[in-house]
């Protein structure tokens, strides 16, 4: 169903001088599915995801977000859109209420902030400030703020980095529940556990190129068929293992 890709990417390029960052990536995300980038640091998901926010020009190749072209429809896409950044800044002396009620209000849509927050499990915290909150909320928080304009697509930037595992388990049941009510959801990561739970595809990525995509338990039942071997122990394959067969090295060094 053509009508169901909701993020079109073909052929994305990027270089910094003489580092080429993107080296012609090319993926598809449904409506109502979780797509994960999985690569080590320096990879290229932030400079990918990046420019289908419109944050970054390509130098090459071409993104559409539901048929919209991002390049020269950077203002619409980002109407449509929904963003939560690797690193977020809020306003130290507004309320989360007051935050979410600014967005929406610079977006023109009329969300209802305690609505929005509920969302996250927020609601009990309308009154306190941003830099109150712990990490895991901080992050809940930032998808309440990406979801006030009632986006397509959500691209979350390593949303679970530095979270305990209880933290990171809450915030993959919300990224659950935003492809429940159909978005289309794309993320980076490098935690392959979070790709294998979490994610209905992964696209593994190292230094700039997609070496593979598919869902996570395909991946792992190809290495399985070319006879891969387990780092674990138990003899168990794992995301990481089908990183180290197919780039030659660790996903964390
Ligand atoms: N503004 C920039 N100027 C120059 N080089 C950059 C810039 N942004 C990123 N790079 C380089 O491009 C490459 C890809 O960076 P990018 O931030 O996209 O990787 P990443 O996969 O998001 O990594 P991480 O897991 O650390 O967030 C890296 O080598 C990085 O140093
Ligand atoms: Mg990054």
């Amino acid at each position: 169903m053509a009508n169901d890709v909701v993020i079109d990417v073909r052929d994305l390029r990027k270089s910094y001088g003489e580092l080429v960052a993107v080296d012609g990536v090319s993926f598809q995300v449904h409506r109502g599915e979780i797509f994960g980038m999985l690569g080590p640091n320096g990879a290229g998901k932030t400079t990918t995801v990046e420019i289908l926010e419109g944050l970054r020009q390509a130098d090459g190749g071409e993104a559409f977000i539901d048929g919209v072209g991002v390049k020269k429809n950077r203002r619409r896409v980002k109407s449509m859109i929904g963003v939560q950044l690797q690193q977020n800044a809020f306003f130290d002396n507004l309320t989360l209420r007051e935050t979410v009620q600014l967005f929406a209000t610079l977006y023109g849509s009329d969300a209802s902030p305690d609505e929005m927050l509920a969302r996250v499990d927020l609601a009990d915290r309308a009154k306190s400030r941003y830099k109150h909150l712990s990490g895991g909320q901080r992050q809940r928080f930032s998808i309440a703020v990406a979801m006030v304009n009632e986006p397509v697509a959500m691209f979350l930037d390593e949303p679970t980095t530095g979270l305990d595992p209880q933290a990171r388990r809450r915030m993959w049941k919300l990224i659950d529940g935003l492809r429940s009510d159909g978005m289309a959801i794309m993320l980076t990561t490098h935690y392959m556990e979070e790709a294998e739970v979490l994610c209905d595809r992964v696209a593994v990525i190292d230094r700039g190129s997609i070496v593979a995509v598919d869902a996570p338990q395909a991946l792992i039942e190809q290495l399985a068929n070319r006879g891969g071997q387990a780092v674990r122990r138990d003899g168990a394959l794992t995301l990481e293992d089908v990183f180290l067969d197919l780039t030659g090295h660790q996903l964390v060094e």
